[in-house]
């Protein structure tokens, strides 16, 4: 693991709370162990991989919710694909989607490798046009892509979801820079924030774990 940085990418949390809570936490399957430590020698850095206490949450999310059908948006290189495929039943199924063709390839490599990748789909190309393709109806949605398009995700992927549906968004603190967005991206994301606070089709909760998750609940 050389090439990990020595704390944690982001600062929401006290990177030794952080640290304790992930090792009090259900730790990553044998095989997402193994999908870290390829990603790991295959980049430079793999900041951009949620982690185990985002995997858990969702794993937890995919259990008590019975949820079947997913969509992602953003694999990177495949952790939470493979995570919650891990929690569905066998005939869930993730629906995941990736521009970037070394994160594709890398992917797709995972996903050969693991029985419980059977379930995913990948899709390739730009998730701002698939999304506007993808037919519902969906039980979760995890949008973890590029920030500036967090709203257009949300828009798009509400009406692909099942009344009592999930959208689950990663980094909506941004390290912390929503409170006072010095640039575009943390201004975005505080935009984004303020937008679903407003919208009365849905109820949400932002939990400060990690970057910032927020869980969003389709009325
Ligand atoms: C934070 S990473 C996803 C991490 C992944 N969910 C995980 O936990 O390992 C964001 C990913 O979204 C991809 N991405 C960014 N913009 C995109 C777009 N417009 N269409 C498709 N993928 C995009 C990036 O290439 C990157 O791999």
């Amino acid at each position: 693991m050389k090439k990990h940085r020595d704390k944690p990418f982001v600062h929401i949390t006290n990177w030794q709370i952080e640290n304790y809570a992930l090792e009090m936490t259900s730790p990553e399957s044998a095989s997402i162990q193994e999908l870290v430590a390829s990603s790991d020698e295959e980049l430079d850095y793999i900041d951009m991989l949620s982690g185990n206490l985002v995997a858990q949450l969702l794993k937890m999310l995919i259990n008590i919710s019975g949820a079947k059908r997913i969509l992602e948006i953003g694999t990177f290189t495949g952790y939470s694909a493979v995570a919650m495929a891990e929690a569905l039943p066998d005939d869930g199924e993730v629906i995941t989607l990736e521009m970037n063709i070394r994160y594709q390839d890398l992917a797709e490599k995972h996903f050969a490798k693991y029985d419980t990748a059977k379930k995913i789909t990948l899709l390739k190309g730009n998730a701002q046009e698939i999304v506007q393709e993808l037919e519902g109806d969906f039980d979760l949605v995890f949008i973890d892509a590029d920030k500036l398009s967090y709203q257009h995700y949300y828009e798009h992927s509400l009406p692909l979801l099942k009344q009592g549906g999930l959208i689950v968004t990663d980094n909506v603190l941004w390290d912390g820079t929503v409170l006072e967005p010095q640039d575009y991206k943390a201004e975005a994301l505080h935009q984004f924030n303020r937008f679903v606070l407003e919208d009365e089709r849905v109820e949400q909760v932002l939990l400060p774990i990690r970057d910032g998750l927020t869980l969003i609940r389709k009325k």
